[in-house]
């Protein structure tokens, strides 16, 4: 490992040496223990902007449902908690995220939560509803890409949450998606951060 460059939460896989940590967390009714670790986004800390999201997630019970770029696994288990009857789907490319998801995951015996890689997904699966803290960081075209990807793969009548800070370029986002034909509305502002409920073209 670098001793001056650390690892991107994005890295495949992270350099950094591992160091497993804890935090106990309290959002919406729930307190949960979230496992983290180096390389990994927030390494265990609940983000803001995920805060936000969970706060403000409308869950559709019995969902098929998918937290895309799962980190630590804090809107996943969030999720598998408030809908113990819903499936949620966790993928990450970081393979140090997926095992700090899994840890959070056990951690709170959230037994209705399915954490892979991407392309483990089956391919025919389709989603009622995404969230997501999208990983703004990797550059605007990667990042188009991600959500051409998932967003194709809603469910019909289904949605997607992303929560993105206004100053990491939400705006333009929320734009970027009508311009696909997209239907963008934004749901809840706080402290900057931008709730975008997306909808399909019809
Ligand atoms: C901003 S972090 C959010 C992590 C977590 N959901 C949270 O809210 O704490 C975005 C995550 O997206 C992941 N990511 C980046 N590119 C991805 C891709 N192509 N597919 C899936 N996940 C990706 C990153 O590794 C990172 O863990």
């Amino acid at each position: 490992m670098s001793m001056s460059t650390p690892d991107h939460y994005f890295a495949q896989q992270p350099t950094s040496a591992a160091s497993p940590t804890t935090h106990e967390v309290k959002v919406r009714k729930l307190h949960l223990v979230l496992a983290g670790d180096r390389g990994v986004f927030n390494q265990g800390d609940l983000d803001w902007g995920t805060r936000v999201l969970i706060e403000n997630a409308d869950i559709p019970s019995g969902g098929v449902l998918l937290d895309l770029g799962c980190g630590g696994g804090a809107i996943a288990v969030a999720l598998a908690k408030l809908r113990p009857d819903a499936v949620v789907w966790a993928v990450d490319v970081n393979e140090r995220a997926l095992e700090v998801t899994r840890r959070s995951v056990e951690l709170n015996h959230a037994t209705n939560v399915r954490v892979c890689t991407p392309d483990a997904v089956p391919s025919d699966l389709r989603f009622d509803a995404i969230w997501s803290n999208p990983p703004i960081r990797v550059g605007k075209d990667e990042l188009h890409a991600l959500l051409t990807t998932w967003l194709a793969r809603l469910a019909a009548g289904g949605s997607a949450d992303l929560v993105v800070h206004k100053n990491l370029g939400s705006d333009s986002l929320a734009k970027w998606l009508t311009g696909e034909g997209y239907a963008v509305e934004r749901r809840a502002s706080k402290q900057g951060y931008r709730i975008l409920h997306v909808t399909q073209p019809t």
